[in-house]
């Protein structure tokens, strides 16, 4: 029941058992997709991690009919359940279900017999390699949620287990894929910000009451401080990684866009990262207003600085800053800032000033732009993300998966764009325990960001 624990040698050999004899070679730079002899038209799927992010994602897979979702694996018998009743709602076949009894392996039992094309994961973030290495072992194809693993030889290991197998992996980061975000990327593309020069995004996001509440299946954000055992949801296992670990903790949705628009491993790559943190106040803070000051929990002493400011350089020239926020009471922002030689947009006030169409020195509104500039993708499926979560880009993500699996494409988020995204994390924690020191940006493709198209997949197809 015991989650691999954050860096022990028993994750690590577990790891290590998984990719025996497929050696740790340095990639070869080719993303291999693991074409079928004919394109696929229905698709059997398996979900690791029935939780609250879990539940999200199939409600997305039980609205298509080219899926049918066969397999099913909790360790939590009453995330099961949502799941399988969610299932019996949508009028669809009872999947089958591995993990019923708390077995934290029983994964790679479905793996093994479910026939599966291709599994999503939506569990803990250590669970994340490990699950993803052992299904495209199992040539499962892996639709990963964020982030890909936790230290930097996961994400060597995730790298080269694809690389050897050629199992199609995508990571599902849903942002990338949000309507302002895709709007943006047109007009990057169009050449309406010149040349670009400078990024910036982030995870701005008060999530106090995520990481602590009750244990109450029924509230699952706030109404209590407790968190590991007993806590519910992401309060279980997602704080002790605050108390643990100080770093740009959740890259993805603030990097993935900003690569996009950088054309990031097709003709440009990460060349140097640091990272700074700031005193760690907001969770303890948090904890003793609510619980009490002689709440054990009020003891705690959380690692992770409450502002995580983490800068890239790229090839190219451009910087990208990155800031993880989510110990302070703020709106929800991912703090957006597109800059070239002719303009900038910045999402915080969805407000755009473009050189020669805006007035000096002064701000429009984004909105007209975003509607000049739709991306196909929005244009043509707008009404079928209608409700989707996260304003339609979950409905998205789930799309590209789906239909680029179905296909034998390339996957859009590709093995280079997870790994490179997910290991800011490390490398953050790596440059903040080294006194804030500038660290060189590994380059997973091995030289093949060279030559590589400078595309992101994203055409109206997914
Ligand atoms: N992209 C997004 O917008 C978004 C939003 C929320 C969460 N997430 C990500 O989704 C993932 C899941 O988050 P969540 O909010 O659903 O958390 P959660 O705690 O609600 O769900 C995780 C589930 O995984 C199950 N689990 C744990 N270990 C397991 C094992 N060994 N085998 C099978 N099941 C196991 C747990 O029982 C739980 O039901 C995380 O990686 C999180 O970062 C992404």
């Amino acid at each position: 029941m015991t989650p691999p624990s954050l860096k022990s040698p028993q994750r690590r050999a577990l790891l290590l058992a998984s990719t025996a004899g497929l050696g740790l070679a340095a990639s070869s730079g080719a993303v291999r997709a693991m074409a079928p002899a004919r394109p696929r038209t229905r698709l059997r799927l398996g979900m690791i991690g029935t939780g609250l992010r879990g539940q999200v994602l199939l409600r997305e897979l039980l609205r298509r009919e080219d899926v049918e979702v066969a397999a099913l694996c909790d360790i939590e018998p009453l995330m099961l359940a949502k799941a399988l009743a969610m299932a019996e709602k949508a009028g669809r076949p009872r999947p089958a279900t591995w993990g019923e009894d708390r077995d934290p392996e029983a994964w790679r039992q479905m793996l093994a017999k479910a026939g599966l094309d291709g599994v999503i994961i939506a569990t803990p973030w250590e669970w994340h390699a490990p699950m993803a290495i052992g299904a495209m072992q199992g040539r499962v194809a892996v639709g990963c949620e964020v982030v890909a693993g936790i230290t930097l030889q996961d994400h060597w290991d995730v790298l080269n287990t694809q690389l050897q197998t050629g199992t199609p992996y995508m990571l599902l980061e849903n942002v990338c894929y949000r309507r302002d975000v895709l709007a943006v990327l047109q007009m990057v593309r169009a050449g309406l910000f010149g040349e670009l020069v400078h990024l910036q995004g982030g995870y701005q996001h008060d999530l106090r009451a995520v990481k602590f509440n009750s244990g109450d299946p029924a509230k699952p954000y706030g109404g209590g401080v407790e968190f590991g055992p007993k806590g519910w949801s992401e309060a279980r296992w997602r704080t002790e990684h605050s108390v643990q670990r100080n770093g740009e903790l959740y890259p993805s949705h603030g990097i993935g866009p900003c690569a996009m628009y950088a054309n990031i491993h097709r003709g440009n790559r990460f060349t140097h990262i640091n990272a700074f943190a700031s005193k760690a106040r907001g969770l303890q803070d948090y904890v003793q207003a609510q619980g009490g000051k002689d709440h054990p929990n009020a003891r705690v002493r959380f690692k992770l600085g409450d502002i995580v400011t983490t800068s890239l350089a790229c090839e190219n020239g451009e910087t990208i800053l990155l800031q993880h926020d989510t110990s302070l009471p703020r709106p929800y922002s991912l703090g957006f800032r597109v800059q070239g030689t002719k303009g900038l947009w910045m999402d915080v006030n969805q407000s755009i000033h473009i050189e020669g169409r805006s007035k000096p020195h002064q701000w429009e509104p984004f909105q007209p732009y975003q509607d000049r500039f739709e991306h196909p993708l929005w244009k043509k499926h707008a009404a079928a993300a209608e409700g989707a979560g996260h304003g339609g880009m979950d409905f998205f993500v789930i799309h590209a998966f789906v239909e680029a699996l179905k296909a034998g494409a390339p996957m859009p988020i590709d093995i280079y764009d997870a790994v490179a995204w997910s290991a800011i994390t490390p490398l953050s924690e790596q440059s903040i325990a080294q006194g804030f020191k500038t660290l060189e940006f590994p380059d997973f493709t091995a030289g093949a960001w060279k030559t590589r198209k400078p595309i992101f997949a994203f055409d109206e197809r997914y």
